[in-house]
């Protein structure tokens, strides 16, 4: 599909209040999308397949981007490890199943680049997946991150379906989570610097050897890819998206 999408079409993004979700609505917006569908978490809990499957009925989208899900740093990964992977597994299966369903044109997922191995080849290319252990503080959120990538593979070869993946590295940007035991990386430390420098500390205490390798895309950027994805990938592979 490279024909330009029309701007009235539904497009439905799943997650609208997030971090990278509001990224996608201002981006879509400004390209002259005026059929932007949301829907609150009251009315749609999108680990309920019901919910999901009746909410598509009665809207019909037909583009989808899948940016939902219970999403953390290194604390909350450690400490919610099962609710990591029970509701971004059912987020995932509940959206992408009922836009086979509903005959949804194309779906973009996002997944993480934390789907990589531990010790992948540096740097990560999409052929690193699957070929060796996880890193073990974030292995369940992981698990249901490929899992929905193999989700969207498993669609569109038993079903045709035009559903793409995409890999983001650490995003920052508006609307981010700046709460220390729930955030990641890079608002952290924004928050530990900022307070920092308002209560006039010399020192603040920052997590880790030193020696972890990070990139860090501000979540503009990732919603320029998802835009271009939606209109320009139709591929099987999952694609890395970075600076
Ligand atoms: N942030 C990053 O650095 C980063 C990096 C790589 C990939 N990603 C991926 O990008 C996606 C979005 O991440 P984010 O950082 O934007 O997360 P976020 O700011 O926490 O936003 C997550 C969104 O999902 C919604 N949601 C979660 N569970 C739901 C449920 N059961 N029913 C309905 N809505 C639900 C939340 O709704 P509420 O507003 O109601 O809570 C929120 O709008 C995730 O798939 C994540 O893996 C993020």
């Amino acid at each position: 599909m490279s024909e330009p999408i029309d701007r009235s079409a539904p497009v439905y993004v799943a997650g609208h209040n997030g971090l990278v979700g509001s990224a996608v609505v201002r981006r879509l917006e400004a390209a002259g999308f005026t059929n932007i569908l949301v829907a609150e978490r009251h009315e749609v809990d999108l680990r309920s397949q019901l919910h999901v499957d009746t909410w598509f009925a009665a809207h019909k989208p037909q583009y989808v981007f899948l940016v939902a899900g219970t999403v953390g740093g290194i604390w909350a990964n450690s400490q919610r490890p099962g609710e990591f992977l029970y509701d971004n597994m059912m987020i995932h299966g509940t959206v992408v199943h009922s836009s086979w369903v509903h005959n949804v044109k194309k779906l973009v997922y996002l997944g993480s680049s934390c789907i990589y191995p531990r010790l992948a080849n540096q740097p990560m290319r999409e052929s690193e997946l699957l070929t060796g252990p996880l890193e073990p503080t974030n292995e369940p959120y992981a698990i249901a991150k490929i899992a929905g990538i193999k989700m969207c593979h498993a669609y569109r070869r038993q079903y045709g379906c035009n559903f793409v993946s995409g890999m983001p590295t650490n995003l920052y940007g508006p609307n981010d989570n700046f709460d220390l035991e729930t955030s990641h990386v890079l608002p952290a430390l924004m928050r530990k610097f900022h307070e920092a420098k308002l209560t006039g500390s010399r020192e603040i205490e920052v997590w880790g050897s030193g020696t972890a390798r990070r990139e860090f895309l501000h979540v503009d950027d990732l919603a320029d890819a998802c835009l271009f994805m939606l209109e320009k990938y139709d591929e099987d592979e999952h694609v890395n998206i970075g600076t």
